[in-house]
């Protein structure tokens, strides 16, 4: 069985729900305190045993190409100045394989992963959103190793799932479960795009990062716009489960949706409590402030 070595991230999106922030700058560079969302992706795939990464991207994403090169004049002047651990920080960032596709209309998610098909060749391989983050303090599984893991015992396309709460099943593609077939691994009968809660199959939602075989890209090729006139994944993964078997695999670990205002202030809150330089005063500020809000709650209720 060939490997999962590469991985493709999709960030042609145009990241409307963070106007006017994305006017101009990738979504994907957002910062969760000090790095952006990308990198933890990048961090993610690396922890995972990837080799090589490909970025779709498209307008405004000069940023993230800017990222993960080297920056000499920032270099050299941090080594004159003996910052040692900042110069440690920016050149983490260069020394990874990481190529850049463009997708020159945001024609949908599956039209982005279609778009690296010829970087991918005839392997398997990983999608990684950049909207989601798992396991950012470390101290669990990072959910594509659990993925590829699953794949290398399978050999099939596999999706992560989480269980939401089932009011929120409208907010996710769904899966439509036929058998758990070892625990936390389910045979799928279909996927539902964004259910209505009585509609919905289940609670099980997918939630950012798949492993696909190759056949995904024949299938793409093949697939109509759907929803929003965009070539959509879930489209596509329903129809290679018609040919070969797809997995979805259940994630219990912590994960972080930063692809909504709300979502990424509250990974910024759980990330700066964790992190050396500002989880004690963030601690106490939120503890302050906790005690304030309580007060102004009780005089509203007297
Ligand atoms: P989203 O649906 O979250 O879209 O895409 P978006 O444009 O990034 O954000 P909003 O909803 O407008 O705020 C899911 C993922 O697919 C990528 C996005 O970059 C994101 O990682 N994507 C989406 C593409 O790469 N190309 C597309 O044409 C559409």
């Amino acid at each position: 069985m060939k490997q999962v070595r590469k991985a493709i991230i999709p960030a042609a999106g145009l990241g409307t729900r963070f106007l006017p922030a994305t006017k101009a700058l990738a979504k994907e560079m957002l910062p969760i305190v000090d790095k952006p969302t990308i990198q933890f992706i990048v961090e993610e795939a690396r922890k995972s045993g990837i080799e090589d990464i490909v970025v779709v991207d498209g307008k405004n994403k000069r940023s993230i190409e800017d990222h993960f090169d080297s920056n000499p004049e920032l270099e050299d002047n941090l080594r004159a100045k003996h910052k040692d651990e900042m110069l440690k920080l920016v050149e983490e960032t260069t020394d990874i394989n990481i190529y850049f596709i463009r997708q020159s209309h945001p024609r949908g998610l599956g039209d982005a992963v279609l778009t690296a098909r010829d970087f991918i060749g005839d392997e398997p391989f990983v999608v990684m959103l950049g909207d989601d983050l798992n396991n950012i303090n470390n101290n669990g599984n990072a959910l594509t190793k659990e993925l590829i893991d699953s794949y290398h015992q399978t050999g099939a396309s596999t999706l992560a799932v989480m269980r939401v709460p089932h009011e929120d099943t409208a907010k996710y593609g769904v899966i439509n479960p036929s058998a758990e077939v070892e625990k936390g691994l389910y045979n799928v009968t279909n996927f539902v795009e964004k259910p209505d809660p009585k509609d919905a199959p289940s609670d099980l939602a997918i939630i950012g990062r798949y492993v696909f075989t190759p056949e995904i890209f024949d299938v793409l090729a093949k697939t109509k716009p759907g929803k929003g006139g965009e070539i959509q994944l879930t489209d596509a993964i329903n129809t290679l489960n018609k040919t070969q078997r797809v997995f979805a695999h259940e994630y219990t670990g912590d994960r972080y949706d930063v692809g909504n205002k709300f979502g990424w202030i509250q990974t910024n809150i759980e990330y700066g409590l964790q992190h050396p330089q500002t989880k004690d005063e963030l601690r106490e500020y939120i503890k302050n402030l906790g005690a304030k809000l309580s007060a102004e709650d009780q005089k509203k209720t007297k």
